[in-house]
């Protein structure tokens, strides 16, 4: 059983995926955090976006894996804890653009596919009812207005001491809608069978009752 959520950047998708993967008993499958993990080792390594060789040559030196605690999970780079430093501003900023390098897609939707074999998981990312997973069971397209995206985003950032400015949120966020609608592969869109909420107005609780809502009109156990 696959429940596909893409949407863009702030659209709630991940936390609603967190609260359902709780209350339904799902395996929470985040994979933009696969490539926020390619965008970090580039980094590291000091790789510039200009270097795309570089970059596609060293995803075949990781290793990306999710521990899942209770209704949280912990991303592992090669062994090590890399949740909160994947989620810095130097990582965002890069990060659209590095999943725009065609083999570097190609590796982590293997990854990706490889992560849900066999599970029941709710999956979330952009281009998993389009790309990934065209099959899958249940499809939504979460969406909310750009300001409000942006809003959210900017007061997780302070919840989480990392210091940015709502200008500088808003700006990152256009330019990654833009970066992520034109991909080559996996672009940002609507799948024809999804069913699209818009959680401009909607709480945390109003958007997940309403993704349980339909997950239950589809899913007989
Ligand atoms: O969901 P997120 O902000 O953590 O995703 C980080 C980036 O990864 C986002 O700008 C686009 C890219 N991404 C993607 O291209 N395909 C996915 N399935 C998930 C994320």
């Amino acid at each position: 059983m696959i429940v596909a959520i893409d949407g863009p950047a702030g659209s709630g998708k991940g936390t609603v995926t967190k609260v359902i993967a709780g209350r339904m008993g799902l395996i929470n499958l985040d994979t933009g955090a696969t490539y926020r993990c390619v965008a970090l080792e580039a980094l590291r390594r000091g790789v510039t976006l200009e270097e795309k060789e570089k970059i596609v040559e060293l995803v075949d030196d990781l290793n990306i894996e999710f521990k899942h605690e209770n209704d949280f999970i912990r991303v592992f780079l090669n062994g090590k804890d890399v949740t909160s430093e994947i989620r810095s501003i130097e990582v965002t900023k890069i990060v659209s653009q590095i999943s725009s390098i065609v083999p570097v897609r190609l590796k982590m939707v293997d990854l990706q596919r490889k992560m849900a074999e066999g599970k029941d998981v709710i999956m979330e990312g952009r281009d998993i009812g389009t790309y990934v997973f065209p099959n899958a069971d249940i499809k939504i397209y979460l969406d909310a207005d750009v300001e409000e995206r942006a809003k959210r985003r900017y007061k997780e950032n302070m919840e989480k001491g990392i210091n940015t400015s709502y200008e500088e949120v808003i700006e990152n966020i256009k330019i990654r809608d833009e970066n992520d609608k034109n991909k080559e592969i996996g672009a940002l869109r609507v799948a024809k069978d999804a069913i699209i909420v818009d959680s401009t107005k909607m709480t945390i609780e109003e958007m997940a009752d309403k993704v349980e809502e339909i997950i239950n009109k589809k899913w007989e156990r």
